[in-house]
């Protein structure tokens, strides 16, 4: 197993080679592909091919299928989800604003794997934002005032049955089913502490956060807003190209991510699961 650290200002995307991930696994091997996935939240495995069967396994090293509402999954494979856009589709890119995978969940998921099947000639990048680092870079009056405080989430701004999806005027390749039970909520903390490497990060995206709780509309919306600028500025975004048959496995507790259009006229296909 090869490990290449990254070499960009976000310290985003490890890239991890002379594997084979339909193998089998010793524990070390897992533990190290485990901390360089949580070190440098997101782990790139480039060329390889996987089966349904294998692409489930992988993900199994990590923890239990998680739970993917609004979204058809494969029709004999409840887990995986197709990421697809069609080449005349005039539909903005799935994902295409800064969120984390489903943060409006009680237990949200802790990986999301996206492994590209067909991969647009240009364009098609997904974005990255380091969320630790720009954690840790605030100013200490900053961190003091968004220490204890909790935020709303909700699948609502996409999902519901009068949000974006369920309302948008162009056609989507993409299943998507929207309900009313989007507009459900959840309360998380804004500034989270990672399980596992114990730094803290700020939990919080423009997709899926609704409002700081106990704030007025004003000052939540002023609060986040700085938040949501300060956090996706260049120094800490990591911008990844894809090739065909790459998986990448992010970790949506210290990162939020965006899919980028600009291949119109070309089809995209991944296959995705998340890990609970
Ligand atoms: C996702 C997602 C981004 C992309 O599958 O959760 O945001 O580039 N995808 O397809
Ligand atoms: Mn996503």
């Amino acid at each position: 197993m090869k490990i290449k650290v990254p070499n960009n200002t976000a310290q985003l995307g490890v890239e991890i080679s002379d594997l084979n991930l339909s193998g089998e696994f010793s524990d070390d091997q897992i533990s190290e592909i485990r901390k360089s996935w949580t070190d440098y939240g997101v782990a790139i495995f480039p060329d390889q091919k996987l089966t349904h069967v294998n692409f489930e396994k992988f993900s199994l090293l990590f923890g239990n299928f998680g739970d993917d509402p609004y979204l058809k999954s494969l029709d004999d494979r409840p887990n995986i989800v197709e990421v697809k856009r069609a080449a005349n589709e005039k539909a903005p890119p799935f994902g295409g604003s800064w969120h984390s995978d489903w943060s409006f969940q009680k237990t949200p998921p802790s990986a999301t794997l996206l492994h590209s099947k067909i991969v647009p000639p240009h364009g098609g990048d997904t974005l990255f934002a380091n969320t630790q680092l720009a954690y840790e870079d605030l100013d200490q009056e900053t961190k003091d005032k968004i220490e204890n405080l909790e935020v709303i989430h909700s699948a609502g701004l996409p999902y519901a049955d009068d949000g974006f999806y369920a309302t948008e005027k162009v056609e989507r390749a993409m299943n998507i089913l929207p309900s009313k039970k989007a507009k459900e909520t959840q309360l998380h903390p804004l500034v989270k502490t990672h399980a596992e490497t114990k730094k803290k990060c700020l939990f919080i995206n423009p997709v899926y956060t609704v409002a700081i709780d106990n704030y007025s509309e004003e000052e939540s919306f002023l609060l986040l807003s700085s938040l949501y600028e300060h956090m996706t500025q260049d120094k800490y975004v990591y911008r990844h190209k894809w090739s065909k048959d790459m998986l990448l496995m992010w970790d949506n507790r210290t990162v939020v991510h965006a899919a980028d259009g600009g291949y119109d006229g070309y089809e995209r296909l991944m296959h995705r699961i998340t890990v609970n």
